[in-house]
């Protein structure tokens, strides 16, 4: 069975193909009619352990665009409160004959780990701090989008590098494409050994902004960490949050990104945010056809 579990397992080609993919369903969700009936004789879960906004409701509306049966779990409102099992969980739901599990959870490598266990193909939709690569693929495609390629384009990715499974998965694609990748946050927020991915780290914003062609803006997820490792809200929003006057004192255009949700005065500000420099809602948008194209991708090999 095929998954899509990280980025680190894809191949520059795959992610070719997926745009490629991608390309099509976006054209196809622009029409008057913005389905197509592929995967009439696939159904796939939607299992959510932890809270989601976008790549929940983006995966739903994927699903349904491609014509599938659609079933969706939230952790907080089922018998996993009386102790059942993910694995016995999900063996249930199997049993209903379901072929696909997009998966949100806590625990990193909670996705490597069910597909080891259980015999359907499934998606991680976000596993902890560890990987989101439906995320890191439609922020890549956005770059693609605005700037005709991401092969040779700066990127930083800033802020909380430590707790993001967002800044690991942009990290990998970004890399196997062939961009520059910096990432710039204070030092309690870096990983130890971040250079072993061949990326450069600048504490400095201005400096990493004069640099990049495309600046990723990350939340701090005060949820993952100790408190007592984080500097100050108005510290951080002092050293690395962007706002109107940073961005003009800039001698050049850059592209902001935000992978949502916004803490907005913390990361950025919200006349950045709302503006013509930012693609948020363009990556959101580019969700619905990335997730279409993953799924229509694995569910072909399922019907093989
Ligand atoms: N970007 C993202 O994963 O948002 P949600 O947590 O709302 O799904």
């Amino acid at each position: 069975v095929d998954h899509l579990l990280g980025i680190k397992y894809l191949k520059p080609e795959d992610i070719e193909l997926i745009f490629k993919t991608a390309d099509h369903f976006k054209e196809v969700i622009n029409r008057p009619i913005k389905k197509v009936p592929s995967l009439r004789d696939i159904t796939i879960a939607n299992l959510f352990f932890e809270n989601s906004t976008r790549t929940r409701l983006s995966f739903e509306l994927a699903e349904k665009r491609l014509s599938a049966d659609v079933i969706n779990f939230s952790a907080a409102s089922s018998s996993v409160k009386k102790g059942e099992t993910l694995i016995d969980t999900v063996n249930n739901i199997l049993s209903m004959k379901v072929d696909m599990v997009v998966m949100r959870h806590p625990n990193p490598g909670a996705g490597i780990f069910l597909s080891k266990h259980v015999n359907a193909s499934i998606i991680n939709a976000g596993d902890g701090a560890h990987e989101h690569p439906t995320q890191a693929l439609l922020d890549s495609y956005s770059i693609r989008e605005r700037l005709g390629e991401v092969k040779g384009k700066k990127v930083v990715i800033v802020g909380d590098i430590l707790h993001s499974r967002v800044a690991l998965s942009n990290i990998f694609a970004l890399k196997l494409q062939g961009a520059q990748v910096k990432v710039c946050g204070p030092k309690t927020l870096l990983p130890k050994h971040i250079e072993s991915l061949g990326v450069e780290v600048e504490t400095n914003l201005k400096a990493a902004l004069e640099w990049c062609d495309v600046a990723n803006m990350l939340r701090v997820q005060n949820e993952r960490m100790d408190i007592s490792y984080f500097p100050s809200t108005r510290e951080y929003v002092k050293q690395f949050g962007l706002n109107k006057k940073l961005l003009e004192s800039l001698n050049k255009e850059i592209v902001i990104m935000h992978p949502g949700p916004i803490n907005r005065g913390v990361e950025i500000t919200s006349d950045i945010a709302d503006s013509e420099h930012a693609i948020i809602l363009d990556q959101v948008q580019n969700g619905v056809a990335i997730r279409m194209a993953v799924i229509y991708l694995l569910a072909s090999k399922i019907k093989q």
